[in-house]
């Protein structure tokens, strides 16, 4: 494949050979010189249209291992500001010579848009409450190499799945996968179409305490208050006694069951600091993973081997 604008580009094969690639590029963090020389002379930009710690960091980070040129472009501090359009920008960068655009923007569809204006590639960081592959690529990469496998894996994805781009990457490469998804949040925050739409195979529950004991996997998805309106969440505090993880309800897991969360955290609200910092959550390690990921990811597009 060329680009990554949705988790929905990858067969299953795709997507099993980017994690067997991140786990040989994780291998490289422990060797002495943890970089590669494949993408020497290639230049990538990260594009980046919204805010953003772990992804934008963990892009830099991948391409700058593999060796690639890496141009960080945010749309704070530049021109537009003045009011020059995304595709103005794009063919900018496509005049710099960028081999691949990383592209993060608060409108669904972007890097769909941007991939018809410039020869590189295109990887969606996340596109409004659209798509964000990579980070579904390093949850299950997560999933897998905490608990061997992926087919066959129950998870629940919990709470805001209505302005969730993660939930919507990982119910698609989930499924592709083989794992069974359950959503559950309340029903003002689950939209009737998005799980038939994405999977037909997709369940919902609005019961929280009813699904953990059978559960694999717990994904806890942040509480997008910036995007929320009073009549999808009537308050912080009731919101927390339902579907909030804490210490009691994480017990309620198998026990070999993990507590996964793409962060930034609302601590106290979707997930309670002691279960956020608990041996089951892999919060932590997540974030390890998405340097692991993202560098298979530029590998294999820039390589053309995907
Ligand atoms: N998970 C995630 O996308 O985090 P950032 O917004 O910090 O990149």
């Amino acid at each position: 494949i060329k680009h990554l604008r949705s988790a929905g580009d990858l067969d299953a094969a795709t997507a099993t050979l980017i994690l067997d690639t991140a786990g040989e590029m994780a291998a490289l963090a422990g060797r002495e010189v943890k970089k590669l020389p494949t993408l020497r002379g290639r230049t990538v930009v990260n594009l980046f249209y919204e805010d953003s710690t772990r992804t934008r960091i963990s892009f830099e980070a991948a391409a700058k291992r593999l060796s690639a040129d890496v141009i960080n472009f945010s749309a704070k501090g530049s021109s537009v500001s003045k009011g020059e359009s995304l595709k103005d920008t794009a063919l900018t960068l496509q005049a710099m010579g960028a081999d691949a655009v990383v592209i993060r923007h608060s409108a669904s569809g972007a890097p769909h848009r941007l991939s018809s204006w410039v020869d590189g590639s295109v990887i969606n960081a996340g596109d409004g409450t659209h798509e964000h592959p990579t980070q579904a690529l390093l949850d299950a990469y997560t999933m897998r190499s905490r608990l061997g496998r992926l087919a066959g894996l129950k998870v629940a994805i919990v709470g805001d799945v209505l302005h969730s781009r993660v939930a919507r990457s990982n119910i698609l490469l989930l499924t592709t996968l083989g794992a069974h998804v359950t959503l559950v949040g309340p029903p003002t925050l689950i939209p009737n179409d998005v799980a038939a739409a994405l999977s037909p195979a997709t369940k919902v529950s609005y019961d929280l305490d009813s699904v953990l004991p059978d559960m694999d996997v717990v994904m806890m998805l942040r509480v997008q208050t910036e995007r929320m309106q009073d009549s999808y969440f009537p308050s912080a505090r009731e919101y927390s006694r339902r579907y909030g993880l804490d210490l009691a309800r994480m017990r309620r897991l198998p026990e070999h069951a993990i507590v996964m969360h793409p962060g930034p955290m609302n601590r106290g609200m979707e997930i309670t600091p002691e279960v956020a910092d608990s041996s089951r959550s892999t919060i932590v390690e997540q974030v390890a993973n998405g340097v692991s990921a993202r560098m298979a990811v530029l590998y294999l597009l820039l390589g053309g081997k995907a």
